[in-house]
Parts: structure tokens; C-alpha cells; sequence
């Protein structure tokens, strides 16, 4: 059955199309990722799903009866409890409830009552409670206002509330955005079990690969429809996009042997008639398409000038608030060259060590020391909250960067990170969530820093935009300091780690792995600590490692799956680089083809990469486990 069905759907924003008569079919039970560009219109889709924004034609037509639920990109907030706030968001229930209290209506009182069992009312806190926990929230937690907490736990209150409902069809928006590892796991395994559908706006590979069953492309303002997973999908995608290139040549080809003819004969008075209708063959030939590549995202920081080593340094520091030291006895050192991410679990003090590093917290005691003339650069997620919404990418800029700089001064910086001509002039209220990050990588820049902090610079990014930050910051000649919970960010950019935990920053000797192997250790110490000594449970202890084998089999099988998928695309990329290799080849086709056929090999590899990243993760946990 279908639940909802988008046909010859076209909405315009500003004048601009972002859908062309797109089409749309959501099964019942499917979960689709709909992925695409910043700015392609994803969440313009959902809002028009949603009915909050009228399409300028086409139709979106939902089941009958058919109940959705919706979490945006943005935050909820106000003074009522996360258990409250969720339970509230079945409004049904809500009302029989409330209803509940003032009629007096015998036989309505009645049907309230069967309605309230039928909707499952009496179990309704116990379900929000499940969800609530799922996503990282304790019960003392679930009792505390929404206000209380920081906007990226704000937003797991708003996907609990969602998935609360269990409805016929979830639209959900970025939901791992702010969800960190454990509960981006549990709601690839909620989706799972979820027996309703779901539409998935996603940049997140782990998500694309693990939690949905298909691909919804948005693109040119069409929406394609790709069975299978994130992998899948760039492989049909590339395969296409070979085949659409050999028969652009063909048909380019056989129009120049055309043309020739035509130019060759039309002087001569008895060819003039072959020529004639060669010439009309000539112009009922398809149209040459030019591929149409998907233009490449770059970004590109500033230079900075060069300073002095160190650039920043601390000795016997302490940071913290009111009194109260989160991180201790700081002894650190910072070279221009630095590449650093800092590890540990959420509210363990990197974003305060960042922020002391910025400078927009003084240490409580001890010293920091910056070089004359440093330029920080700090980017935080939570910076799209002090935009001013009515204004622009560009007067931001403007006023960051005072009277010194043009207009076009101001414009090229926006432009080095995908900002085009129109989106600096949009109003900040309308700009998508990746363009939003954009302008903040853009502000965080455009002084050129001698060091940048980036706490979670990767959210909201698509995924060609994540691959243009790594690019750039491979050619910064500036000093990182890097927070995310990207594994494969962490991997490719930076190559000193500092675990920050137990109230004090220390270099980690080792690499990501290593670092997985030492949570891995901790966890199961923990667990030792944790155990009662001397009290024998084999019985319990047999039940536990059944428990702990059968909760393995999902990640064997994935393994198994890894290694078919890469070496099948091992064989692939060789096969390309023997032909790479043939001088013949380069004689035979034409550039552009060879081009094609390179950049395919080299997604190959990087999706190889991905792949073994994956697996080294799984044996790590099959081994830990
Ligand atoms: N009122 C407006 N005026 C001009 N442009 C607008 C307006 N409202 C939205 N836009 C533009 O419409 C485009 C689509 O925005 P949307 O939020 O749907 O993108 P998205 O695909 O969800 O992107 P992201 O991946 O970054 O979240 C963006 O380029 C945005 O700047
Ligand atoms: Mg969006």
C-alpha cells in the first residue's frame, strides 16, 4: 500500500524552482533516505509534505486516515518536562484527556474512554519513557523542563516526540545530527523495528548505509528512486553517469561524420539533395547532453601568515565556571602545524577547552600565553542560534569584518565556501541548515586564523561538502583543533590526539584505533568494578553470553557483507588501473573519457576506505565483545 504519493510536484521558492515535477512513491513499512545537496530543497519537501507551505503545483496525497509525525531541523523549547513535552505531542490523546475532565456527557464520556484504549493511552508514559531513554535521557532527566537543556538535546526531545507517535509515515530531518554514537545506533535499530514508513533526510553515511532500504535522490528538481542502501546507490549512480558519457560520444561522433558530409557536399550542386537530407537526419539526432556532472563542491581557508612556534601555551591552568573546575593543572602547547582532535565523552570539557583555547573563557588560575598577533578561528554548532535572522549571509559578513573590507571582498569570502551571489543576499531564516553551517565556516575564516577550533564543524554538511572540509583542511597552513564524532574526520584530519576526561587533557600516544581498543578496555573493566565479587551466577552467566552472541550475529553479518562488497570493488578498481596503465588506453579514448574513468577509480578507493574503516570498527567490537 501506498502511504503517500508526490506526483508532478513543483515548488518554487523566491522565483527559484527547486522541484519540477518531481514524483514520489512511500510504500507502507519503507524507509527511505532522501539525500541531495545543501540547498536542493529536501527540507522544502518535507515542509511541503507537512502542509506547511503550499506547492505551486503537482499533488501530495496522503492514506486516508493515515497519521504522520515530523521533526524539523530546529529545536523545540519552553518550561514543561521532556516526559511532558513528548506525551503532549499526541495531541489526541491530549485532548480525550483533557475532554476527559470537563464533559459530563455520559455516552461521550464512553466513547472517550474506548477511544483511550483503543489508542493505547494507559501505556502512552511508559512508551515515552522507552524512547526518551533510547535516546540518552535518564529518568531524572526525562522530569527537568526542555528549556534546561542545550539546543542539541532540545532536538532529541523533538525526535522522541516523533517516534512517540509511531505513525503511519515519519518524516525525520538530520536526526543524527545531534545524536551521539550510542543513540545514533539505537535509532538505526528503532527504524528497523519500525513497522510504519519512514522519509529520511540524511548526509550521514553510517545512517544511509545501515538504516534505510532505499534512496530518494534529490536532484536537478527531480526525485529518483534507488533501492538499496547509500553504497548501492552510488554505484548505480556512477554506472549511469559511464553509460550516459558513451552514448554522448556516440551520438557526437556519428553528428561530426554527419556534419562533414553536409559541409563536404552542400557546394556541389549534385550532392546538394544528399546533402539536404543528411541535413535533416543531422538535426533530428538527439540533442547532445552534456553530462551532467554534479559540480564540485571546494571550499578553501584564507592563508594565514606565519608565526613564531609556540603559538599558544599553557602552564599550570585551570578552566572551569563560577568557581568550579572542569579541567585541572592545563600544561599544553600549540604549533601553527598542530593537527589535534580532542576525545572524550560528551561533557567531559572539550567545548570548554575549546573555548579557553579561543579565548572566550580565561582560565580561573595558572597562565595562557598567545602569540603576538594570533587569529582565532572557532566554529560551534550552536553559533546558528546567534545569527540574526533577519539578516543576510552578507551583512553578517560585513559587520564582522567592519569598514575594512568591499562588498566584494565580503562576497568572495562566502563564495570560497559554496555561498553563491543569490544565497548571500537570502535572509537567514530562509537558508537551508547546510548553508547556514557554511556562513559560519565562512565567518569563522575570514580573518585568516593562525589556529581554528571546529566543534562539530561537519553537522548539517552534505556529504560532498564533508569531503571539500577535509580537502581544506589538508591545504590550511594553520593549526587544528578538531571535536566531532565523525571517525572518519578524526582519521583524516588530524594526527595528534588528546583525550580530555577524569577532569584533566592528556596527549593520547596512539591512533584512532588504538583509542577504540582503550574504550573497549575501560567499558569492560568498568564491568568487572561494576560486578558483585565472590557471588557465583553461572546460570546467568550462560544466559549473558547467548544474549551477548545473538546481539552479535547482526554485526557478523555485516562483516561478511563488508568483505564481499570490498572485494568486489577491489577487483573493480584494479581492473580500472590495469587499463589506467595500458599506454594504449590513452590513445585509444578520448580525454574526457579517461577523466571519467580515473575520478571512478578513485571513488572506488575512497569507498574501499570507508568500508575497511567500518570493518576494522566491527572486529574491534566482535573482538572487545
Ligand atoms: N524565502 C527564500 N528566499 C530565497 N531563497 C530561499 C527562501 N527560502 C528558502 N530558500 C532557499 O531554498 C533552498 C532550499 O532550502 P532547503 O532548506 O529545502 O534545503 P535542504 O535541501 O534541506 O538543504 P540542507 O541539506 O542544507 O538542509 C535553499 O537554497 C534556501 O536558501
Ligand atoms: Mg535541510
Amino acid at each position: 500500500m501506498t502511504v503517500l504519493a508526490i506526483r508532478d510536484l513543483t515548488i518554487r521558492i523566491a522565483g527559484r524552482p527547486l522541484l519540477e515535477g518531481a514524483d514520489l512513491m512511500v510504500d507502507t513499512g519503507r524507509k527511505i533516505g532522501l539525500v541531495g545537496r545543501n540547498g536542493a530543497g529536501k527540507s522544502t519537501l518535507l515542509r511541503a509534505i507537512t502542509g506547511q507551505l503550499q506547492p505551486d503545483a503537482g499533488e501530495i496525497r496522503l492514506a486516508t486516515r493515515a497519521r504522520m509525525s515530523h521533526v524539523a531541523q530546529e529545536a523545540p523549547g519552553g518550561p514543561t518536562s521532556l516526559l511532558d513535552t513528548v506525551l503532549a505531542a499526541d495531541t489526541e490523546r491530549a485532548s480525550l484527556l483533557a475532554e476527559l475532565e470537563s464533559t459530563e456527557d455520559g455516552a461521550r464520556l464512553a466513547e472517550i474512554h474506548e477511544r483511550l484504549i483503543a489508542i493505547r493511552a494507559d501505556s502512552a508514559p511508559s512508551r515515552a519513557a522507552t524512547v526518551l531513554s533510547g535516546l540518552g535521557f535518564d529518568a531524572a532527566a526525562q522530569l527537568r523542563p526542555v528549556s534546561e537543556f542545550s539546543g542539541g538535546w532540545r532536538m532529541r526531545v523533538a525526535l522522541a516526540s516523533a517516534l512517540f507517535l509511531e505513525p503511519d509515515l515519519l518524516l525525520l530531518d538530520e536526526p543524527t545530527n545531534h545524536l551521539d554514537l550510542e543513540a545514533t545506533l539505537w535509532l538505526e535499530g528503532w527504524l528497523a523495528r519500525f513497522p510504519g514508513a519512514a522519509l529520511v533526510v540524511s548526509h550521514d553515511r553510517g545512517m544511509l548505509e545501515r538504516g534505510v532500504d532505499a534512496i530518494a535522490h534529490l536532484d536537478q528538481r527531480k526525485i529518483t528512486l534507488y533501492p538499496g542502501n547509500y553504497d548501492n546507490f552510488v554505484r548505480i549512480r556512477t554506472e549511469r553517469a559511464a553509460q550516459q558519457q558513451a552514448m554522448n560520444e556516440k551520438i557526437a561522433a556519428q553528428r561530426a561524420h554527419m556534419q562533414s558530409f553536409v559541409d563536404r557536399f552542400r557546394a556541389k550542386a549534385t550532392k546538394a539533395r544528399q546533402a539536404q537530407s543528411r541535413l535533416k537526419a543531422l538535426e533530428k539526432l538527439p540533442q547532445i547532453e552534456a553530462v551532467v556532472e554534479d559540480h564540485v563542491t571546494r571550499f578553501s581557508f584564507p592563508e594565514p601568515a606565519e608565526l613564531a612556534p609556540p603559538i599558544l601555551s599553557l602552564a599550570k591552568a585551570d578552566a572551569g565556571y563560577d568557581g568550579r573546575t572542569v579541567l585541572g593543572n592545563l600544561d599544553l602547547r600549540i604549533d601553527q602545524e598542530d593537527r589535534i582532535a580532542l576525545l572524550g565523552a560528551n561533557g567531559n570539557g572539550k567545548s570548554t577547552l575549546a573555548k579557553l583555547l579561543a579565548g572566550r573563557l580565561e582560565p580561573m588560575r595558572g597562565s595562557i600565553h598567545r602569540a603576538p598577533r594570533l587569529k582565532v578561528g572557532y566554529f560551534a554548532q550552536h553559533q546558528t542560534d546567534e545569527l540574526d535572522l533577519n539578516g543576510t549571509p552578507l551583512s553578517h559578513m560585513q559587520e564582522a569584518l567592519g569598514n575594512k573590507a568591499t562588498e566584494t571582498q565580503c562576497r568572495s569570502q562566502l563564495a570560497r565556501f559554496g555561498l553563491d551571489e543569490e544565497r548571500a543576499t537570502t535572509k537567514i531564516s530562509s537558508l537551508s541548515g547546510g548553508e547556514k553551517g557554511r556562513l559560519l565556516l565562512a565567518l569563522c575564516t575570514r580573518e585568516a586564523p593562525q589556529m581554528l577550533i571546529l566543534d562539530e564543524p561537519t553537522n548539517h554538511l552534505d556529504i560532498d561538502a564533508r569531503e571539500a572540509l577535509v580537502r581544506a583542511l589538508a591545504d590550511y597552513n594553520g593549526a587544528v583543533i578538531l571535536i566531532t564524532h565523525d571517525p572518519h574526520l578524526v582519521e583524516l584530519a588530524a594526527d595528534k590526539l588528546w583525550l580530555v576526561g577524569d577532569g584533566k587533557v592528556a596527549n593520547f600516544d596512539g591512533d584512532l584505533d588504538d583509542y577504540r581498543t582503550y574504550l573497549a578496555e575501560r567499558a569492560r573493566a568498568a564491568r568487572q568494578a561494576n560486578a558483585t565479587p565472590g557471588k557465583e551466577r553461572p546460570r546467568d552467566e550462560r544466559k549473558e553470553r547467548a544474549e551477548a552472541r545473538a546481539a552479535l550475529a547482526p554485526l557478523r553479518e555485516r562483516v561478511t557483507k563488508i568483505e564481499a562488497e570490498m572485494a568486489k570493488m577491489q577487483r573493480e578498481a584494479d581492473l580500472i588501473a590495469k587499463k589506467l596503465s595500458d599506454p594504449e588506453t590513452h590513445t585509444r579514448f578520448p580525454a574526457a573519457e579517461i577523466a571519467k574513468v580515473t575520478q571512478k577509480h578513485g571513488l572506488l578507493l575512497k569507498q574501499i576506505g570507508v568500508l575497511e574503516e567500518e570493518w576494522l570498527e566491527l572486529q574491534e567490537k566482535l573482538e572487545a565483545a
